[in-house]
Parts: C-alpha cells; sequence; structure tokens
C-alpha cells in the first residue's frame, strides 16, 4: 500500500490520534501525562485482549462450510437440515482436550469435534469427539476426570501417576483409555479424524415415530495417524502443526470432508438390548446396527479472524431442533446444563449474539438487556403473554415430546442394567478383533512408555491388572515391558 492510501489511525472513537510512536509527556525527559488519553486506552484495551480459555478443549482450529444432505432419511428424522436435497451452513471446531492454549497439538489426546448448523429451524450444535465413547459414564465423574488430566495444584505440572490413579480407580474407563493409547490418540491431522456425535441421541420423524440414532461422520482424506515419535517431534518444530494444515488445506483450494453416516434403532428395541445404548463407554456393535448414509460436510471458508469467530465460538448440546432431542444418556443430559453455563462465564451472557453464535434466521425471543447487548430488545413488549402482538410459542412446530417414558424411585445407581454390560468387553473386541499385530504392538509400546513416565508402584500395579482385564495376554507384554525383560 503506498503511504497516501495509508488510512490515518484513530481512537476507539474514531478520532484521529496524533502519534503512532511518542507518549504525551511534559517535556521531552519529563513524566507520562494522565489525560494522554490515547495511551491509557491502548494500555487499557491490550491488558483485556484474553477471554479465559475453554476450561477444557482450549486448543484448537475451526472453518466454515456447509452440510449437503446425500441420502433420504426422512424416514427417520423431520428435521429440517436432513430433509432431502438440503444444503445448511455450518461452523467446525477441531481441538485437544486437556492442554492449554499454547499447548502442542500433536499430544495424546481425544479431539473435539464440535458442528454447529445454521438451520431454517434456528441451530442446531453436534459436539462431539473423535471417540465413539468416553472415559466415565455419569455428569458427576466429569470435572474429577478432568482435573486428573490437568495440571497438579501444588507443582504445575501434569502427571501420568494422577492420569493411571484416576483410570485405573474407575474401570468403565477400559474402552476409551485403549482407543487413545492405540494409533488414533494422535491423529496425523483435524483432517485425517473419524467424528462421532458419540451419545445417542433421539430422532422423531414426521408420523411422530421415535428411534434412537447415533452419528458417525467419516473422513474422506482416510484416517491416518503419528507414531508417538513423530508427534514428540511435531510438539517441538511445529506445535501448532493440526492448525496450520486445516487453515492451508482450505487456503489452497483443498477443502476437507467427511461423510456422516447414523445408526438407528428403533425406539422401542432400547430397553433390552444387549448393552444399555445409552452408556457413553459403549459403541453399537455395526452388526447389530448398520451404518445409513446421510449427507456430506466440507469447510471451504477460513474466517478472517480468528479470535470472533473461533476462539467466541460458543457450542451447546442443548442447541437441539425439531425432529432431534437428548435420551437418557446421563453424560448428555449433564452437558445440556454446562455449556451455556460456562459461555456465560467465558464470554458473557450476550454470546449468542456474536457473530459465529448467531442463528442465520430471526429471533424472536423474550431475552433482553444485559452486558454488551447490541441487538435491540427483539420485542416491544417484554414478557408473554402479551396482547400487543409479541411472541406466542407454537408447540406445533415441535410435534410429538421427544421424550422417554419414565417411572421409578430417586436412586443413585444405574449400572449394569443390560445383559452384556461390564467394562472390560468392549476394549478387549477392540484390541483382539479391530486391531492388527502392528496396531497391537504400537499399543504395547504407547501404554508401556506412559506408564514408565512417573506412575507410582501401587497405581502401576493396578493399570497392569486393568489391562489383564481388557486382554490377558495384551496385559502380560504390557507387563513384560515395564519390567524390562
Ligand atoms: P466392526 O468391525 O464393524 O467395526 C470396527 C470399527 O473399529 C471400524 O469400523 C473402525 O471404525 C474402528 N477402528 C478401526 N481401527 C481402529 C483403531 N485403530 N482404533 C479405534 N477404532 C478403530 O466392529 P464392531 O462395530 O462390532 O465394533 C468392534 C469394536 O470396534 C468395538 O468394540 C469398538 O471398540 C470398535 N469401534 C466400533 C465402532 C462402532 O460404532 N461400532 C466405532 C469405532 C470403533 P470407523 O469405521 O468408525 O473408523
Ligand atoms: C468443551 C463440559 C463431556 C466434547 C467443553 C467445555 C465444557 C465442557 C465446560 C468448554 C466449553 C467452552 O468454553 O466453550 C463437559 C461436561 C461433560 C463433557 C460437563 C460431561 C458431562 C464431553 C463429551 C464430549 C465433549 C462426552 C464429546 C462427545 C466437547 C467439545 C468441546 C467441549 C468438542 C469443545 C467445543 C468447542 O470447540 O468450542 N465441555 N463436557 N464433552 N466438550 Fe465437553
Amino acid at each position: 500500500m503506498s503511504e497516501a492510501s495509508v488510512p490515518f489511525t484513530t481512537n476507539n472513537a474514531g478520532v484521529p490520534v496524533e502519534s503512532d510512536s511518542d507518549s504525551l509527556t511534559a517535556g521531552p525527559v519529563g513524566p507520562i501525562l494522565l489525560h494522554d488519553h490515547y495511551l491509557i486506552e491502548k494500555m487499557a484495551q491490550f491488558n483485556r485482549e484474553r477471554v479465559p480459555e475453554r476450561v477444557v478443549h482450549a486448543k484448537g482450529a475451526g472453518a466454515y462450510g456447509f452440510f449437503q444432505v446425500t441420502q433420504d432419511v426422512s424416514r427417520f428424522t423431520k428435521a429440517d437440515l436432513f430433509q432431502p436435497g438440503k444444503k445448511t451452513d455450518m461452523l467446525a471446531r477441531f481441538s485437544t482436550v486437556a492442554g492449554e492454549q499454547g499447548s502442542p497439538d500433536t499430544w495424546r489426546d481425544p479431539r473435539g469435534f464440535a458442528l454447529k448448523f445454521y438451520t431454517e429451524q434456528g441451530n442446531y450444535d453436534l459436539v462431539g469427539n473423535n471417540t465413539p465413547v468416553f472415559f466415565v459414564r455419569d455428569t458427576i465423574k466429569f470435572q474429577d476426570f478432568i482435573r486428573s488430566q490437568k495440571r497438579r495444584p501444588d507443582n504445575g505440572l501434569r502427571d501420568n501417576d494422577m492420569q493411571w490413579d484416576f483410570w485405573t480407580l474407575s474401570p468403565e474407563s477400559a474402552h476409551m483409555v485403549t482407543w487413545l493409547m492405540g494409533d488414533r490418540g494422535i491423529p496425523k491431522s483435524y483432517r485425517h479424524m473419524n467424528g462421532y456425535g458419540s451419545h445417542t441421541y433421539s430422532w422423531v420423524n414426521a408420523s411422530g415415530e421415535r428411534f434412537w440414532v447415533k452419528y458417525h461422520f467419516k473422513t474422506d482424506q482416510g484416517v491416518d495417524f503419528l507414531t508417538q515419535a513423530e508427534a514428540d517431534r511435531l510438539a517441538g518444530v511445529d506445535p501448532d502443526c493440526h492448525r496450520r494444515d486445516l487453515y492451508e488445506s482450505i487456503e489452497n483450494g483443498q477443502p476437507p470432508s467427511w461423510t456422516l453416516y447414523v445408526q438407528v434403532m428403533p425406539y422401542a428395541e432400547a430397553w433390552d438390548y444387549r448393552f444399555n445404548p445409552f452408556d457413553l463407554t459403549k459403541v453399537w456393535p455395526h452388526g447389530d446396527y448398520p451404518l445409513h448414509e446421510v449427507g456430506r460436510m466440507t469447510l471451504n471458508r477460513n474466517p478472517d479472524d480468528y479470535f470472533i469467530h473461533i476462539e467466541q465460538a460458543a457450542f451447546e448440546p442443548a442447541n437441539l431442533v425439531p425432529g432431534i432431542g437428548v435420551s437418557p444418556d446421563k453424560m448428555l443430559l449433564g452437558r445440556i446444563f454446562s455449556y451455556p453455563d460456562t459461555h456465560r462465564y467465558r464470554i458473557g451472557p450476550n454470546y449468542a449474539q456474536l457473530p459465529p453464535n448467531r442463528p442465520h434466521v430471526p429471533v424472536h425471543s423474550y431475552a433482553k438487556d444485559g452486558p454488551m447487548r447490541f441487538d435491540a430488545a427483539r420485542t416491544e413488549r417484554p414478557y408473554a403473554p402479551n396482547s400487543y402482538g409479541g411472541p406466542a410459542a407454537q408447540p406445533d412446530l415441535w410435534g410429538e415430546p421427544l421424550g422417554w417414558d419414565v417411572q421409578g424411585k430417586m436412586v443413585r445407581e444405574a449400572y449394569p442394567l443390560h445383559r452384556e454390560d461390564d467394562d472390560w468387553g468392549q476394549a478387549g473386541t477392540m484390541v483382539r478383533q479391530v486391531l492388527d499385530d502392528a496396531a497391537r504392538d504400537r499399543l504395547v509400546s504407547n501404554v508401556s512408555g506412559h506408564l514408565l513416565g512417573g506412575v507410582s508402584a501401587p497405581v502401576l500395579e493396578r493399570a497392569l491388572q486393568y489391562w489383564r482385564n481388557i486382554d490377558k495376554d495384551l496385559g502380560d507384554r504390557i507387563a513384560t515391558k515395564v519390567n524390562g525383560q
């Protein structure tokens, strides 16, 4: 840009400033004067540049795109975004879980797979991971789980002993830990991983028929991973490699895409299915419930401002649209509360007005005022009911309630409920039937390497038993390696 065309600097009120480089002083060596308003504005603004990072999933990357329906699934759901031929704008954010904003993209960790669909019925958010299962099955254990993966309060260090202590005392973690310690625990890039809704959700069709569903987004780039050694190297030389890879692939005209499939279970089959279908530590084997193709998601537009569009993006499993509902999964039900609560703290109570979070349809809500409100109150008489033409709820837009039948006294118990509910079985199936010899060798190497990273003797003892419970042979191999034989 030539000097002549450079715009003049203004302060935040649009007034031209006198200098970009010299503060106002009493004489060239005199003290700085308090009424140098522009200097004060610069310092004060700078001090407030950060919002708190996400309490989990702090490091990530994201992009805009669209979802295109390719197959007819209207017999399962009436949700507008899944109707034949429909194309819906969307935003995706991928992330690691335990690391902070500046942490390397290549740490072994699950990856977040958060999607926001700007549908004609309002925002639909599907906030999943690149794993079909999770470490715990009850919301009440989530906070403890996360603390065991983050930093110790005394020395501020991450601690393998803390991780294995929690995992081995929580055997329901076995399936997810097996997954995490395997190849998919460090994807080659965000483009090379699948995404899963993980929880069971409910769908209802136009006739009011209910189904349980699980979402599977399969990467069209192919699943690929980094070995521990490659990941360790990249953590040093290119810690933002996954953020860079997503940005550059879109910038270079190679938009990544994923094909969405769903597993569908008729409503009545849930109650005596061999596994608890609402247990987040379990999958539904494909042999029981095959995949149905739905459509394709393509990410083709980088945000023009990372902070505005990605840091301030606020995903929430509570954003559901007619045709889609929750399930008795106790993790999902807890998450319905947690996300809008954390957004009010992290970004502020009017986070829904911000560009990445604004629905692409008119909002007729009775919400008003609060810090940083910039939309005028959306209704003249801010109460319902009113006789001045204010919005009125229309239950018909939702149709049949998407609930389930409940009966019983209040309890704090849940497990096991179904014939094959146990903590080790599906993890063992993965080790024996899904992994090949080379993948099993890498699993042994990854686990033993991690266990040798400062795990105390009693916890180590429990960890070896934990792996033997998953698979006796695998556990023995890990023990041999850890014991240096
Ligand atoms: P299938 O043989 O039909 O499916 C096995 C699935 O395992 C594959 O479809 C693939 O999922 C996934 N997979 C392949 N390699 C790995 C790996 N290195 N790490 C993690 N997952 C991998 O068997 P079932 O459906 O009967 O499931 C058997 C076991 O497979 C389960 O106990 C579970 O551990 C695992 N699994 C099952 C999934 C499911 O939803 N049924 C999903 C993922 C894993 P994908 O096609 O999604 O890439
Ligand atoms: C982020 C809570 C389980 C996926 C978050 C955040 C909180 C949270 C507070 C930070 C959100 C923000 O600041 O924007 C919980 C609780 C859980 C739970 C209480 C269990 C009860 C899960 C599960 C998954 C998941 C099971 C995946 C299946 C994500 C993702 C993000 C996230 C992808 C990042 C969203 C983004 O990119 O902005 N979670 N979480 N969480 N969580 Fe969870």
